[in-house]
């Protein structure tokens, strides 16, 4: 079975990328044909007036993937832009979706006034699914691992295929979205993670940092002071323990809090210390390799031509079935 997914090129990757995507596709790689991209052309969309920070963006996020466990011995990881024979497909799909299939689209939808206000109100985002759908296609994927944010770009590239199929009596794979178990990641408030409220942790978070912020962070508001008893399920701190942190030190935490056995320093100190377990390791590799930008670069390079040719070979096949 053929597996595609990717990523929207967004600078730094925050813990919900590794934990909602980054982790499954780790899973995956073992026991599959996959394809997973660092999906630059995407980010291009709202980044547009930035475009000098993309090829930054793409090293870190390439560098972030290894680093965390993706092995380019075992999956082929690329970069969008580098695979020119998705675009060639995106037009040829561009021209048989009907503009109410995309207007119809919640992430558009949705949208439409913030994209209004600064300036992204346009055709390349408006096209967003199409180059999603010619993404998928492109490599024949036929599961997608996505978040449930995802589902409905999912359905239009479903349809877009599909109608492919039918015109050109081809028989591109109609891709299935592969809904893997997304633990709830919260910002360090406790609060939807977002840019705007600035409430995010990276997935590499410098050591300094984290221990800074997980200290900053609120906790059960009826610990006043130090005697009084809390409640875990009441706390953003708890949330990220039960990420990051063993079944006995959960156990601790709830005993603990619920008798004020421990502190809310005591409780944040343990958390950085399970953080940094996990992520000591891949954050000297993430460095390493961004130090070493001859290496990155030929491995970035093997899989984008590793990419392409099963591009190639679809493309063909594409034009084949149209007649080309
Ligand atoms: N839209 C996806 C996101 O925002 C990224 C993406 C681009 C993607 N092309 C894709 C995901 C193809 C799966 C398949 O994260
Ligand atoms: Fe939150 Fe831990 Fe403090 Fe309990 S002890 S309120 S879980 S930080």
């Amino acid at each position: 079975m053929r597996i595609m997914s990717g990523m929207r090129a967004t600078g730094q990757l925050h813990i919900g990328h590794y934990w909602g995507t980054l982790r499954n596709w780790i899973t995956l790689q073992h026991s599959y044909t996959c394809f997973f991209g660092v999906m630059d052309l995407h980010g291009m969309t709202t980044a547009y007036k930035t475009t000098a920070e993309i090829p930054k963006w793409n090293h870190e996020m390439f560098a972030e993937f290894l680093a965390w466990g993706l092995d380019p011995e075992k999956c082929t990881i690329y970069i969008q832009s580098q695979i020119p024979e998705l675009l060639e497909l995106f037009m040829y799909f561009s021209n048989l979706t009907p503009l109410g299939w995309l207007e119809r689209v919640n992430t558009w939808k949705d949208a439409i006034e913030e994209a209004k206000q600064n300036d992204t109100h346009n055709l390349g985002r408006f096209a967003y699914p199409v180059l999603q759908a010619a993404d998928i296609a492109i490599f024949r994927g036929e599961k997608v691992p996505v978040g449930q944010d995802q589902v409905s770009h999912l359905e239009i590239s479903r349809e877009i295929i599909r109608r492919f199929n039918s015109l050109y009596k081809a028989k591109l794979p109609e891709p299935r979205a592969l809904l893997t178990d997304t633990p709830l990641v919260l910002g360090l408030d406790g609060r939807k993670m977002s840019k705007s409220y600035n409430n995010g942790l990276l997935l590499t978070e410098e050591a300094k940092t984290l221990e800074k912020k997980i200290k900053g962070m609120p906790t059960d508001p009826a610990r006043v002071r130090r005697e009084d008893p809390g409640e875990p399920e009441k706390c953003p701190v708890y949330t990220f323990h039960k990420l990051y942190s063993s079944s006995a030190d959960l156990e601790w935490v709830q005993v603990g809090c619920r008798t004020a056995g421990i502190g809310c320093g005591d409780c944040k100190m343990r958390l950085v210390e399970n953080i940094n377990k996990m992520s000591a390791e891949p954050r000297e590799k993430k460095k390493e390799l961004l130090n070493n930008p001859k290496t990155l670069d030929s491995i970035i390079r093997n899989g984008n031509e590793r990419a392409r040719l099963e591009a190639q070979t679809t493309l063909k096949i594409v034009k084949e079935n149209m007649k080309l």
